[in-house]
């Protein structure tokens, strides 16, 4: 499958390099970097990692469920190591908000 990784995020991986913490997380890396880049779980606050993984079976237009226990798995990780810098809050919340609603 094509790899998609969109440019807000990217930049915000090269802008933010130094202050996001690379992904660290074999499984994590595995189901979420397999149809895209796998986005550190520091881009984004967890209230939106949060709303996201309730909501696998319908993922931008794709289903990307996984069983209740990797789901947790991944969540716990995500929400360990989200983010709650400002600035990349309010760079990403806008699409996310989007699949959120
Ligand atoms: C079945 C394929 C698939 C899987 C598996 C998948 N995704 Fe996605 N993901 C997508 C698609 C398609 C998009 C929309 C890309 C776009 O609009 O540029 C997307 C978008 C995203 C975005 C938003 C990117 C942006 O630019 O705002 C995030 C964050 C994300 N995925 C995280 C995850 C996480 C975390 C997992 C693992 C739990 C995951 N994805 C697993 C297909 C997948």
């Amino acid at each position: 499958m094509k790899k998609i990784v969109p440019f807000s995020m990217l930049m915000a991986t090269l802008v933010f390099g130094e202050v996001v913490k690379p992904v660290d997380n074999t499984l994590y890396l595995k189901e979420c970097g397999s149809c895209h880049f796998a986005f550190s779980p520091g881009l984004l606050p967890k209230r939106f990692w949060v709303k996201m993984m309730a909501k696998l079976d319908n993922h931008f237009g794709t289903d990307a469920s996984l069983d209740s226990k990797d789901t947790q798995t991944l969540l716990s990780y995500m929400v360990k190591n989200s983010g709650d810098k400002v600035l990349i809050t309010k760079i990403h919340s806008q699409r996310l908000i989007i699949y959120a609603e």
